[in-house]
Formats: structure tokens, C-alpha cells, sequence
């Protein structure tokens, strides 16, 4: 195992070109998963080399196809600040031939837009908010108040404040009007579900392991205010949000509910063809009804990200998680070259590039 080449793929933080100023501090958070991710596989004998992906996308194929590769560890959220472009890099990755980390780019689309994901959660029969998808400013309304508003797809709590969940329909057009405006897509508006925030973390491709389930808390939070993971939670050490949260992992739960929500998780993770790892957000309602709001494919794997405390209390030191990870890709390799796919690494691309 040990000498085996990864080429660590991830975007290079640069400013937004549009949201808001403050959306630069969850972009630059990649490169705290970069160090780590680099140091853990050091430690498990990797030949590692950095692929920052900069503005130009023919550098960056430049260099992933000069670099011989057995896998890439895909860290890329992003381009040029619209996170839905990680898309297009995990098609690059599969027109090179190159074996990569984490989901293929059929996965990441359908997660990556909120309203797929909840259609296809809705047909499979997995419980999910009731939404509505607004690309103008609705006239009428037809949803149980509270309800979120949130860009239909985007990710880490973009244009997610305590503005978002409103309770007339004044507020409402006048939220969707600023997620339009502010984020250039349609709003999704979605039923509040009042309750606990849980977050399951998977790990497995073929056979996936649901880790320990880890619980957001709200022990500081100030009164009124919905208990959500804002953007302010998420990224802004100095806000009141981000200090008034913790987490607790494993969240105390019944042996019943633990269980049901880990099936839960692990059906989302098939049905949505996640591989390697994902983390899938729920929240319980007060009468115990899990609704999951979001499926995350490659989540952030910063060590102090959620889904390294449900892996440590799994058993699994942060780079035993990272050896988890690409050993799922490694072996998907081997099958691949088993048995022979157009764009496998036997294939003319790979031998053109990689050779
Ligand atoms: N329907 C909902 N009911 C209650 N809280 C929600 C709902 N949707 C989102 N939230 C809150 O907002 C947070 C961010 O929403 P999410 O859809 O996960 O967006 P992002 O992709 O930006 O993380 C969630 O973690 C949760 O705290
Ligand atoms: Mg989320």
C-alpha cells in the first residue's frame, strides 16, 4: 500500500463573485482540510503531491494529467466561488481515467440542488420537509408556517441567517426576493421542523458504515431565535450564534431512534449514490420524526468538523478515517481495472495522460 501516489485536488480560496463579502471565510476553510488531509496521509506512507485548482481550469488538467496518479483525494468545492462547479472537476477526473475520492459527478449534481434531492427523497419514500421552489416572488402560499428559506443550491450555510424562517407571507416574499437577488437562483422554501439537529456521518462504498450520530446543541442560545446552524454558526467565531453551540457525540438518543436514523442515513447515501463518505443532516422533530434536510457527499473532513468527531468516536484516529476514505477509492480502482470500463485507467485517456 504504502508508496501509492495521491494527488490532492482542492480549490484554491479566492473572494466571491457574488453573495455576500463575508461567504469568503467558509471558502477559505478548504485549505484546514488540506493540511490535515496532507499530514494524515504522510503518516500512512502516501506519495503526496497538491493540486490547488487556481482560475485556469487547463492547468489544472494540466497537471493532473503530467503527475502519474493511483488516486485522487477530491477536495475541490468549488470554482471561482459557485460551490455547484465541483461538479464539472469530478468530470474532468473521470475523463482523465484517474481514480478519485468521494462521489461521481451524477451524485454531486442531484445533491448539489436541493430540490432534486427532495424529490427523489419524496419518491424513494424517505421523509423530507414539505418545500416549494420559488423562482419569483410567490403570490400565494400554501405551506404550514414557519418555514426556511434557503438558495436552492448552495451549500455551508450561504445566505442561512436568522432571517431566514419567517412566518408570514410578507416576510416570505421578502426573503425569497433577497435570496434571488443576493445568490442569482430560486429559493426553496421548506416547512420549519422544530426539534434536534443530527448529523450521520457514513463511511463504506459498497457496504456503508453509519459512524456514530453526532447532535448540535443549542445550550446558549438566545431566546427567539431559531435554533439553526446559520452562517454565523458555521464560520463566524466572534458571533453570538457560534458561541452559544455545541456539539454532542454520540447524541443521546433511544436505542430505537439511533437506529432508525441511521437507516435513514444509509438509505439517502444508496439512494443518492454517495460513495466513500457523506454525511447526512436531520433534524428530529418534537414528536421524534426524523426529516432529513440535507444529503452531503464529500463533506468537510477538517479535524474539527463534525464528521471527524463521529469518526473518533467510532474508534478511528483522524487518519485512520483519512486511510478509510482512500482505501475505498483504491480498491474501487482495483475493480475498475478488473474489470475494464471505457474510462478506466487502462483506458486510451489514461494512457495518454498518465502514462
Ligand atoms: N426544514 C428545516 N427545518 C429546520 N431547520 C432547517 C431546515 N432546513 C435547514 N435548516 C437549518 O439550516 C441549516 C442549513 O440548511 P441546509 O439545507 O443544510 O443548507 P447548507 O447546504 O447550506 O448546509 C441546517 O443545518 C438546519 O439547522
Ligand atoms: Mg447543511
Amino acid at each position: 500500500m504504502t508508496g501509492q501516489k495521491v494527488l490532492i485536488a482542492y480549490n484554491a480560496p479566492r473572494r466571491e463573485q457574488r453573495g455576500r463579502e463575508i461567504d469568503y471565510v467558509s471558502e477559505a476553510g478548504v485549505l484546514d482540510q488540506v493540511n490535515a488531509v496532507h499530514a494524515a496521509l504522510l503518516e500512512l506512507g502516501y506519495d503526496v503531491m497538491l493540486a490547488p485548482l487556481q482560475k485556469s481550469i487547463p492547468a489544472f488538467m494540466e497537471r493532473l494529467s503530467r503527475i502519474p496518479t493511483d488516486v485522487v483525494f477530491n477536495l475541490v468545492e468549488g470554482w471561482q466561488g459557485e460551490s455547484r462547479f465541483h461538479v464539472h472537476l469530478a468530470c474532468v477526473y473521470e475523463l482523465l481515467g484517474a481514480e478519485y475520492t468521494g462521489a461521481p459527478p451524477p451524485t454531486l449534481m442531484m445533491a448539489t440542488d436541493k430540490w432534486t434531492t427532495k424529490m427523489l427523497l419524496n419518491q424513494a419514500g424517505l421523509p423530507a420537509p414539505k418545500g416549494m421552489l420559488c423562482s419569483e416572488v410567490p403570490g400565494r402560499f400554501r405551506l404550514r408556517y414557519p418555514v426556511i428559506v434557503k438558495p436552492v443550491h448552495e451549500d455551508a450555510s450561504l445566505g442561512i441567517d436568522a432571517e431566514s424562517v419567517v412566518s408570514n407571507l410578507g416576510d416570505l416574499r421578502r426573503r425569497v426576493a433577497w435570496v434571488i437577488q443576493n445568490y442569482h437562483q430560486p429559493a426553496l422554501v421548506e416547512e420549519y421542523i422544530e426539534g434536534r439537529e443530527l448529523n450521520i456521518a457514513i463511511i463504506g462504498d459498497q457496504i456503508p458504515e453509519a459512524l456514530p450520530i453526532s447532535e448540535i446543541t443549542f445550550p446558549y442560545w438566545p431566546d427567539g431565535r431559531p435554533r439553526i446552524c446559520s452562517y454565523n454558526v458555521k464560520w463566524m467565531a466572534n458571533s453570538e450564534e457560534y458561541q452559544s453551540v455545541g456539539a454532542e457525540c454520540p447524541a443521546p438518543l433511544d436505542e430505537d431512534t439511533a437506529r432508525k436514523v441511521q437507516q435513514i442515513a444509509i438509505a439517502a447515501f444508496r439512494l443518492m449514490g454517495c460513495r466513500d463518505y457523506a454525511r447526512v443532516d436531520m433534524r428530529l422533530s418534537q414528536d421524534n420524526q426524523p426529516y432529513i434536510v440535507e444529503v452531503n457527499p464529500n463533506p468537510d473532513i477538517s479535524p474539527d468538523a463534525g464528521f471527524s468527531r463521529s469518526a473518533q468516536a467510532s474508534g478511528r484516529s483522524y487518519t485512520q478515517l483519512v486511510g478509510d476514505i482512500i482505501a475505498c477509492a483504491l480498491k474501487r480502482g482495483e475493480r475498475h481495472d478488473h474489470h475494464s470500463r471505457p474510462a478506466s485507467r487502462r483506458s486510451p485517456a489514461y494512457q495518454a495522460n498518465f502514462a
